[in-house]
């Protein structure tokens, strides 16, 4: 199969009623999707799904911030999908991400920024991502 990129809407997202409008950006854009799953995270996730910003002085508040409510996981499928779905997503500052990015229409400030995509630049990133929210038997393959 082509290659899969972990994607998770994050709490203030899901608050603001943006699950819907992200979904279709992706699917528009042709990836497809393998897996979703509406999780509320505790701390003993967040902690290993961040754990490289451990060290960092805002890993405090991002851990506070991820549980504070639900988030919906994905996976997404496409040719080059970490690449397009990080392009699609914009920069992790939202005053720094052009507008028609997720970030750049819907984002507030740097903590609260809707979405979370998996790096393109940490490889494995995807791989640990994903094993972290999902069996291997909840990921499905199907023709588009
Ligand atoms: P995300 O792509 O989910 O990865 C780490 C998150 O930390 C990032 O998006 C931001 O939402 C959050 N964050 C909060 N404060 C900062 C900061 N000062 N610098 C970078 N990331 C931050």
């Amino acid at each position: 199969h082509d290659e899969r990129t972990f994607v998770m809407v994050k709490p203030d997202g899901v608050q603001r009623g943006l699950i819907g409008e992200i979904v279709s950006r992706f699917e528009d854009r042709g990836l497809k999707l393998v897996a979703g799953k509406f999780v509320q995270l505790d701390e003993e996730l967040a902690k290993s799904h961040y754990g490289e910003h451990e060290d960092k002085p805002f890993f405090d508040g991002l851990v506070e911030f991820i549980t504070s409510g639900p988030v919906f996981a994905m996976v997404w499928e496409g040719a080059d999908a970490t690449r397009q779905v990080r392009a699609m997503v914009g920069e992790t500052d939202p005053t720094e991400s052009p507008p028609g990015t997720i970030r750049g229409d819907f984002g507030l400030d740097l903590g609260h920024n809707v979405i979370h995509a998996s790096d393109h630049e940490d490889e494995g990133a995807n791989e640990r991502e994903i094993d972290l929210f999902f069996d291997d038997d909840e990921l499905v393959d199907y023709d588009l």
